[in-house]
């Protein structure tokens, strides 16, 4: 969580910091914070500015400082309460070191402790205040070197971090460092860029530099030079990210959010006409392995369960799911599986760990992410990409329906080279996976009932959503977006637990959000609409056009083309995106920034 960014070059240094910090707001907006360097007749100062809430809030007390370097940072509050006091740059005693810290300081009890007795002060409740007052101690030890001091201190830290710091008295310079968070270089024409992640600079370059664990950078105007911390020269290519500036904007859209969701026809379309580069490159012996493990986080970890489904029907080996942050804990300790780690980020800690763990544990790891270069990218032997271009707003949507594009593209490609399935079932499954992206298209074609129900679903307080099969983890997404942007209580439950306790809490005032989908499911979850309403729960019934048999239970309904019940979750996943949307949007909701959540959650 958090977001970071460090400029040199020619250009006002406020404009730039604040104009990327703003692109990382999706990683925090608690509060926020810049450190400039200025020179004048007086010599040289530092101008810190900060503020308590969004980044508006900060830009609004920002003048142009004619700095040419500097440093900004947004927060998502990990230790000390959201307030100008705990935001960063914290600065050291003689505010002549700013430093913006992404992660957590495992060891900054200790540190602060060692600090105070040798005459140090703490403004903040912040982890991150020790790090100037290191960097000012060894400074003053070492003769004024900002860089070997940066390095010495960055050896002392436990934890996590992502450090960027500049120097009142070395204007030409800023410096960073990196342990666990992530951190990209970025090179533009006499400026040099440093954030956390590359959105925040499309603006200014496509020249990307991913910094790795135990990395530091000396960054200038017109050079940038890495070094391992203990002092090896490190030499890797840049890469070139396609990513164009628009794909980071709004693009005429109220919210990020809705334009990603109405961007999924053509982000479903760039993972499958994509696949064909990776299928090339799929390992054999991927093929050779008996069981599969999915491993994520969140909305990814419902991709993942949805692709469980996916594995067994089209490679018949029995697939587990597991929440990274508790896989990391589970006692096996050898396994001999395919291990598939799904993250839109690429910098989800727990995912990142329990992909080390796996490493660890002897297994074959494959990592599916959106983000090139990301650090799944390096902890995982193989990388497939969504391709899905960018996603801003904080709820994933495009990138979840292209998560499940490459759930239903690996199961079957792997099923194919297993001997499982044959080419003409193969081949069925991409004319399906064509079909249901003209479903989604279709859906989003006219919204106009989807709305409608949106205006209904506004007033509650609490919900369920009910799938069965692959449409149980479809009504787990659902409920998870309607929550975390609308604030709605909405429970995600299998149709057929709902009689094993939940049944008690449906009243009037309780709506049930029913997914049917036409396979073995059918009938079955037509009994269980048929129990809820019964005992007078409004449900809402996600049906397949043409259905006619659910009108007996409910006339509540929204419909969607079927491509084939197995391919369902795709465009049914659309509906409960834009039904979630729509009901945050009509109780004046933070879209894009719900409360208390980021993006990229960096910390475990
Ligand atoms: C919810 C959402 C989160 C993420 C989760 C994992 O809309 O986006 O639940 O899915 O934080 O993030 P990634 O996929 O980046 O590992």
């Amino acid at each position: 969580m958090c977001g970071i960014v460090g400029y040199i070059g020619v250009q006002e240094a406020s404009s730039v910091l604040v104009d990327a910090l703003k692109k990382l707001e999706y990683r925090g907006y608690d509060s926020s914070g810049v450190a400039m360097a200025k020179s004048g007749k007086e010599g040289h100062s530092l101008v810190v500015e900060k503020a308590k809430g969004y980044i508006a809030e900060l830009e609004s007390k920002i003048k142009p400082s004619g700095s040419r370097a500097g440093i900004s940072h947004t927060r998502w509050a990990t230790h000390g309460i959201p307030n100008e006091i705990n935001a960063h740059p914290h600065v050291d005693g003689s505010s002549s070191i700013a430093v913006v810290h992404n992660g957590i300081i495992d060891n900054h009890l200790a540190l602060k402790e060692e600090l105070r007795k040798k005459g140090h002060e703490f403004k903040s409740q912040t982890d991150s205040e020790v790090i100037p007052h290191l960097i000012e101690d060894e400074y003053s030890g070492n003769g004024g070197d900002l860089f070997e001091a940066v390095r010495e201190v960055a050896k002392r830290l436990e934890g996590s971090f992502a450090i960027i710091v500049i120097h009142k008295d070395h204007p030409d310079m800023i410096v960073s460092a990196r342990e666990k968070s992530p951190m990209v270089l970025g090179k533009g024409v006499n400026e040099s860029f440093v954030a956390s992640d590359v959105t925040a600079l499309l603006k200014y370059t496509n020249n990307f530099f991913y910094m790795e664990d135990g990395e530091i950078a000396l960054i200038k105007k017109n050079s940038i030079a890495v070094q391992t911390l203990d002092g090896e020269k490190v030499e890797r290519d840049w890469t070139k990210v396609d990513w164009s500036v628009e794909d980071a904007e709004k693009g005429g859209f109220e919210h990020y959010m809705i334009k990603e969701i109405f961007e999924q026809p053509r982000s479903l379309h760039q993972s499958l006409s994509g696949w064909r580069s990776d299928e090339v490159n799929l390992p054999r012996d991927l093929v050779q392995t008996r069981m599969a493990r999915i491993v994520a986080c969140g909305t990814s970890y419902h991709a993942g369960m949805v692709g469980k489904y996916l594995f067994e029907r089209f490679t018949g080996m029995p697939t587990m799911v597991s929440m990274a942050s508790e896989y990391r804990f589970a006692n096996t300790t050898k396994e001999d599986s395919l291990l598939l780690f799904i993250t839109q980020s690429g910098e989800t800690l727990d995912t990142i760990m329990a992909a080390r763990e796996a490493r660890k544990r002897g297994s074959r790891t494959v990592s599916i992410t959106n983000v090139v270069g990301s650090t799944i990218t390096r902890e995982t032997d193989l990388t497939l990409y969504l391709r899905s271009g960018p996603e801003i707003g904080v709820a994933a949507s495009k990138t979840f329906t292209s998560q499940l594009m490459m759930m239903y593209l690996l199961s079957s490609h792997m099923g194919y080279n297993m001997g499982s399935i044959s080419r003409e079932e193969l081949k069925d499954v991409t004319m399906c996976l064509r079909n249901t992206i003209r479903a989604v298209a279709g859906i989003l074609g006219d919204t106009s009932q989807v709305e409608e129900q949106a205006k209904w679903i506004k007033d509650f307080d609490n919900a369920f959503y009910l799938g069965r099969y692959i449409n149980y983890p479809t009504a787990l997404e659902g409920a998870l977006k309607m929550k975390e942007i609308s604030y709605i209580h909405c429970e995600g439950y299998p149709a057929g637990e709902l009689k094993h306790g939940p049944l008690a809490l449906l009243t009037e005032k309780t709506p049930v959000v029913a997914i049917v989908s036409n396979d073995h499911t059918y009938d079955k979850i037509l009994g269980n609409i048929g129990e809820c309403a019964a005992r007078g729960a409004p449900v809402l019934a996600i049906v397949p056009e043409g259905d006619t048999e659910v009108m007996k239970y409910t006339d509540r309904t929204l419909t969607y083309s079927d491509p084939g019940a197995l391919y369902s979750p795709i465009p049914i996943s659309v509906t409960l995106q834009l039904l979630a949307y729509h009901a945050a949007n009509l109780r004046d909701c933070s879209i894009d920034k719900p409360r208390n959540l980021a993006k990229s959650v960096t910390v475990e």
